[in-house]
C-alpha cells in the first residue's frame, strides 16, 4: 500500500513529504524529480516567490546510493523565503514581538473559516499551511510516484484549456493526443502550457489584463495519461472506485472546484448512444478494442485499458491587488481584504500539481493491484496478469 503526507508551512524553514510503500529497487535521484519541480513553478501569470525559491529536494530516507530501500523516503525543501521571515515564523517563543500580524481574512482563501475552527487570532497560522506552497511537495512526491508508475510504461501529463474566457476552440487532434512526448513538448513551448500557440497568446494576454485589473483569473486543465492496464481501482466497494480516488485527489489541490472524467458534465446533455464507447473487435478478432474513449478511461471504478483522461476546473485566485470588501477580525470594522504576494493566474502551475497527484493515486492502484515489496517481485506480479490493454476472447 502506498501512502503519503506533507508537512511545512509557506514561510517555515522548510516543506516535507513521507511516502511509504515504494518497493525496494526502483532507480531515484533528486535529478528525476527537479523537472516537475520547475514546471510547478513556471507559467505566466506566476508571483515574486517563484523566483526566490530553488525548489531543491534533498532526501532523508529511503533512498541510498540511487536506489530506493522499500522503506519511508522523505524529502525536504528548504523555503530560501524562510530568511526574511525567521522572526515572524520563528518556532521558538518571542515574547513582545507578535511579528507581521494578519487580521482580515481574504475571501475565498482558508483564513476565515481556519481562524474560527482552530481559535487563531493571527491568520498568518491558518495561511501558512493552507497556502499552495504545499503543493511543491506533492510534486516531488508525484515524481516517485511517477518513476515507479513508469516501471510499467505508465504515463501521465497535463495541458491547459481554459484561462477565464479564453479557451481551445476545437479538441485536440487524436493525433496529437496520442503522441504524448510531442504534446509534451508543445505544452513546455507555450508560457500557460496550452499546445495551441494562438490560444496561448490569448491566454498571456488575458492574464496581463486581469493584473493590470487587479484581478486574478481560474481555468480549466486535463490530466491525460497513455492506456492503462486493465484493472486499477474496483466497483465492489465505494472507496475503492478509481474516478472517486482521482477526484477527491484533484479536489484536495487548493483551488479546484471541479473534476470530470472523460466527457464528464457533458455527458449529462446527451443520449446514452452518443456517450458510451463501443466494443468493437480488433486486427483477427483476438482483441477488443474501442471506438472511443468518452468515458475517460474508467468504467465501474475500473480503469478500462484505454487513456485516463481527468479534467480540473481551477477558480481564480483569492488573494487579489485590488482588494474585495472583508473585516478587521480584531476590531469588527470593515477594512479591505489581506494583500499576500500572490499569484494572478496559477492554472499552468496546478496542472503540474494536477499530475503529480494523478501519479500518486494511480501508483496507490497500481500498488494495490500488483503489490510487490522489490522492483522484481512488483514487475513479476504485473508480467503474471494478462489483463494488460485489453482482454482477450475465449480467456481460459
Ligand atoms: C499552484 C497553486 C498556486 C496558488 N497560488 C495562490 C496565490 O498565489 N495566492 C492565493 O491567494 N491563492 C493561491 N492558490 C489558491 C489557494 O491556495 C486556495 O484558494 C486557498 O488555499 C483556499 O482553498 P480553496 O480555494 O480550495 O477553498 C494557489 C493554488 C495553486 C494550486
Amino acid at each position: 500500500m502506498i501512502r503519503f503526507v506533507t508537512a511545512g508551512e509557506s514561510h517555515g524553514p522548510a516543506l516535507v513529504g513521507i511516502i511509504e510503500g515504494i518497493p525496494a529497487g526502483m532507480d531515484l535521484s533528486v535529478d528525476m524529480l527537479q523537472h516537475d519541480l520547475s514546471r510547478r513553478k513556471m507559467g505566466y501569470g506566476r508571483g515574486g516567490r517563484m523566483k526566490i525559491e530553488t525548489d531543491e529536494v534533498r532526501f532523508l530516507s529511503g533512498v541510498r546510493r540511487g536506489k530506493t530501500l522499500g522503506s519511508p523516503i522523505t524529502v525536504v525543501l528548504e523555503n530560501r523565503d524562510f530568511r526574511n521571515w525567521d522572526v515572524d515564523m520563528d518556532p521558538n517563543p518571542r515574547e513582545g514581538e507578535p511579528g507581521r500580524v494578519v487580521h482580515v481574512p481574504r475571501p475565498g482563501h482558508a483564513d476565515y473559516a481556519g481562524a474560527v475552527k482552530y481559535a487563531h487570532q493571527d491568520l498568518r497560522n491558518v495561511l501558512e499551511r493552507a497556502s499552495a506552497r504545499e503543493t511543491a511537495t506533492r510534486v516531488a512526491l508525484g515524481g516517485i510516484a511517477r518513476r515507479y508508475l513508469a516501471l510499467l510504461g505508465i504515463e501521465v501529463c497535463s495541458y491547459v484549456l481554459r484561462i477565464g474566457q479564453v479557451e481551445i476552440p476545437a479538441p485536440i487532434s487524436e493525433e496529437l493526443l496520442g503522441d504524448l512526448e510531442r504534446l509534451r513538448e508543445m505544452v513546455m513551448g507555450s508560457e500557460v502550457f496550452c499546445p495551441d500557440p494562438a490560444v496561448s497568446a490569448s491566454m498571456v494576454e488575458a492574464i496581463r489584463e486581469a493584473k493590470k485589473a487587479g484581478d486574478t483569473l481560474g481555468g480549466i486543465l486535463e490530466v491525460r495519461t497513455n492506456p492503462l492496464p486493465v484493472g486499477l481501482g474496483s466497483y465492489v466497494q465505494w472507496d475503492q472506485r478509481l474516478d472517486g480516488a482521482l477526484a477527491r485527489a484533484m479536489m484536495s489541490i487548493q483551488a479546484i472546484k471541479g473534476v470530470e472524467i472523460g466527457l464528464g458534465f457533458e455527458s449529462s446533455r446527451r443520449f446514452g448512444s452518443q456517450v458510451h464507447d463501443p466494443f468493437i473487435t480488433g486486427e483477427g478478432a483476438t482483441e477488443i478494442v474501442r471506438s472511443r474513449n468518452n468515458a475517460g478511461g474508467v468504467e465501474g471504478g475500473v480503469s478500462n485499458g484505454q487513456p485516463l483522461v481527468v479534467r480540473v476546473a481551477m477558480k481564480p485566485i483569492s488573494t487579489l491587488y485590488e482588494p474585495l470588501p472583508s473585516v478587521d477580525l480584531s476590531t469588527g470594522k470593515s477594512a479591505p481584504a489581506t494583500i499576500e504576494r500572490s499569484d494572478i493566474c496559477a492554472v499552468p502551475a496546478a496542472s503540474v500539481v494536477s499530475e503529480a497527484m494523478a501519479c500518486l493515486t494511480l501508483a496507490q492502484a497500481v500498488s494495490e493491484k500488483f503489490g510487490g515489496d522489490s522492483v522484481e517481485e512488483f514487475l513479476a506480479h504485473f508480467h503474471a496478469s494478462e489483463t494488460r490493454n485489453s482482454i482477450r476472447w475465449n480467456r481460459k
